[in-house]
């Protein structure tokens, strides 16, 4: 069976990066999960489907080839075919895909594909549901938090760096709705799996969170 460390957590605890991290080195892969509800919600965006419409969202999905490329020098997100990688990370599709991500049957699709995924290599899986419900036999489960305006802060210095035009209020008024969204909604809402390790990066450096998790790995497989 593939090794899998889930990290769970609410946007912007930096579990992408973190992830990446760990898995480089480690020297497995990482499958970055929100890649796929974005690709998902950049279609419906450019179809003029409402990410909302629980039903329109579902019949999107059914009709929607979303795969990704795992390398070790990262994730490429395809959409029918086309890499989306480089379109997926704007205000818009965050919002889109929070929104889309709420519907049950687009749930289950995407449950489904990063399972097979999963199964394929070792490799370190973040999301919000991983620990819950992807992968509830990981080996291991991280929940990475930090502040809602230390986490804005981050997701607003990351859109500059990528030459996103945004203002640091309006990105921690998205960033606290989309917590809202996320932590409540029906199916499989963002939540802390009960024997995961929660980990508070907010006083700590990327290098320090990952120390704390391999350290964790290395002593539990010694
Ligand atoms: O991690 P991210 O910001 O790229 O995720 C985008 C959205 O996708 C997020 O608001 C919620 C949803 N998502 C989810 O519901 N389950 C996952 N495993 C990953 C992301």
């Amino acid at each position: 069976m593939a090794l899998t460390i889930a990290i769970d957590g609410p946007v912007g605890a930096g579990k992408s990066t973190i992830a990446s991290m760990l898995a480089h080195s480690l020297g497995i892969l990482h499958l970055d999960t929100g890649a796929m509800y974005r690709a998902l919600a950049l279609k419906a965006l450019r179809e003029g489907v409402d990410p909302r419409d629980a039903g329109a969202a579902e019949a999107l999905c059914a009709r929607t080839d979303i795969r990704v490329g795992l390398n070790n020098g990262g994730q490429r997100t395809f959409l029918d075919g086309e890499d989306v990688t480089g379109l997926i990370r704007t205000p818009e599709v965050s919002a889109a895909a929070s929104a889309i991500s709420l519907a049950a049957g687009v749930r289950r699709d995407m449950v489904l594909r990063q399972r097979r995924c999963a199964q394929q290599a070792d490799m370190v899986v973040d999301g919000r549901d991983i620990g819950t419900r992807v992968l509830p036999d990981a080996a291991f489960k991280f929940f990475l938090t930090a502040s809602p305006e230390i986490r804005a802060r981050r997701r607003y210095d990351e859109l500059r760096a990528h030459g996103v035009a945004c203002d640091y209020a309006q990105v921690l008024r998205e960033l606290i709705a989309r917590d809202r969204q996320d932590t409540t909604r029906a199916v499989d809402p963002l939540r802390r799996a009960e024997d995961a390790l929660e980990i508070d990066s907010s006083g700590m450096t990327q290098e320090q969170v990952v120390q704390t998790m391999l350290r964790v790995v290395k002593e539990r497989k010694a």
